[in-house]
């Protein structure tokens, strides 16, 4: 017993010994290390072994900006936190949504884009909250999605899935109702599947910023004056556009 705590308080002493490299230490290394899901089209994915995306793009302009290689690692969504935590990567762009709860884990930069929560079923299907009491609701595990659903009484049942693709098939198949997802997403995965898929109604809305290491203010302070420049100087207009259709930043 006294050894196993003894063991506990070393791996806490270790896991917060360990540092976050701060803008010194990964300026002079070259290269900054970006964590995403890979998974969250048109935010983050992969077109054939490429990743790629609005926010793909945007974190590679903000590291040619400020003179930096970029090493991208993918994780599962769910664990795209927990590897900031362990010093995995310098900071995460995974179309996170600020909450109070992630705010006491993870600093987090200026919002990158502002969006919501929207209902997406098949035509005659349910648009409004109203309309999901009684129904099946599926979601992606660990979202903000998930948050606001529950707070939604008299859903039948909210199915989570690790990947949101496999929450949008879910639907598909008749598996559920309603999925709750990203209202950009939702219009691009509508536009994929003409006539199959409708939006209903914005559930909430939520500012999407990248996620740095609790404590690390030298970082995001650099990621906040690099994302201005690029909001000032056209590269983020024309990104927002090449993706949306739109310019998508928080007004
Ligand atoms: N915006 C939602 C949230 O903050 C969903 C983010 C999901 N991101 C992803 N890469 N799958 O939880």
């Amino acid at each position: 017993m006294k050894r196993t705590i003894l063991a506990l308080t070393a791996l806490t002493l270790l896991a917060s010994a360990a540092q976050a490299r701060t803008w010194d230490q990964i300026k002079a290394s070259g290269t900054i290390k970006i964590a995403t899901e890979g998974a969250f089209k048109p935010f983050n994915y992969f077109e054939g072994k490429k990743l790629t995306g609005f926010e793909i793009d945007l974190a590679d302009a903000i590291a040619k900006q400020l003179g930096l290689k970029v090493e991208w690692i993918t994780q599962p969504f769910d664990n795209l936190l927990i590897g900031l935590g362990q010093d995995r990567y310098d900071f995460v762009i995974a179309s996170h949504g600020i909450s109070p709860e992630r705010a006491k884990a993870v600093d987090f930069s200026d919002p990158h884009y502002c969006t919501g929560g929207a209902i997406v079923s098949k035509p005659g299907g349910p648009k409004s909250a109203a309309d999901l009491v009684g129904k099946t609701v599926v979601v992606q595990v660990g979202t903000t999605y998930l948050d606001n659903v529950k707070k939604i009484k008299g859903i039948k049942d909210v199915k989570t899935f690790q990947k949101d693709t496999d929450a949008q098939a879910a639907l598909m198949s008749g598996r559920a109702d309603a999925w709750v997802s990203d209202k950009f997403l939702g219009l691009d995965a509508i536009k994929s599947v003409p006539g199959k898929l409708v939006q209903g109604d914005l559930l909430f809305q939520e500012k999407i910023a990248m996620a740095v290491k609790k404590g690390n203010t030298s970082l995001t302070k650099e990621l906040n004056a690099s994302l201005s420049k690029l909001e000032n100087n056209g590269v983020y207009a024309k990104l927002s556009n090449q993706y949306f259709g739109q310019d998508i930043r928080c007004k």
